[in-house]
């Protein structure tokens, strides 16, 4: 029982018999079945499924949940174990673009806080709000992995780094005017289609 008198069943065992099956496009079975066959146990697909469940309801929902857990054989809880600890699974709905600042050291030794600061103050937005039109959202996360370039965030699924505020002001504006495709289809198994003629690095 939680500090707000909730009841939460964990279901250790298995699946839990009363979740009715959930099923996703025909693509998507298919992939799902092709990237488990990869791994000598079926458990260890559960990152990549959980990308397909959320590139098809746009966020990890209870339904996404339970297609990879019945897929997998696993319980619903532990797959939540996992979505809830990486970032880059989307516990609430974001923006087109979502813009995850990293805020780790050596990013906020470099200029995090700028960057975050300046997105504050240019999209009018908090962590973890959404803009009303739906283009825009940001949130500070911990460490992506790109140290040696910092200050950096990761729009969708693509990489920016080494950012000033001019930087990030050229960026936004072909964002806004392009609409790239910043996304990586686990389906499809490629990236979008990105800011052309402009190599995410060296933006301006
Ligand atoms: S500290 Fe920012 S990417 Fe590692």
């Amino acid at each position: 029982m939680t500090d707000n008198g909730q009841v939460f069943h964990i279901n250790t065992r298995g699946i839990s018999p009363t979740t009715a099956p959930v099923v996703l496009p025909e693509e998507s079975e298919r992939r799902a079945q092709e990237i488990i066959k990869q791994y000598p146990q079926a458990r260890s697909a559960i990152m990549p499924l959980l990308y397909i469940t959320q590139e098809h309801f746009g966020l990890i929902t209870q339904a996404g949940v339970d297609w990879v857990a019945q897929k997998l054989s696993m319980p619903p809880v532990q797959v939540w174990e996992v979505a809830t600890f990486y970032t880059m699974y989307y516990k609430k709905p974001v923006g087109r673009y979502h813009i995850q600042v990293c805020r780790t050291l050596p990013c906020a030794l470099r200029g995090a806080r700028k960057v975050s600061e300046f997105l504050h103050r240019h999209l009018g937005l908090a962590p973890g709000e959404v803009s009303k039109d739906g283009l825009w959202s940001f949130e500070e996360v911990e460490c992506l992995g790109s140290c040696g370039t910092a200050p950096m965030c990761q729009i969708n699924d693509v990489f920016f780094e080494n950012l000033s505020e001019e930087k990030l002001t050229a960026l936004l504006a072909r964002i806004e005017k392009e609409k790239p495709d910043l996304r990586f289809s686990t389906v499809r198994d490629e990236l979008g289609a990105g800011l052309s003629g402009c190599p995410k690095s060296e933006i301006i």
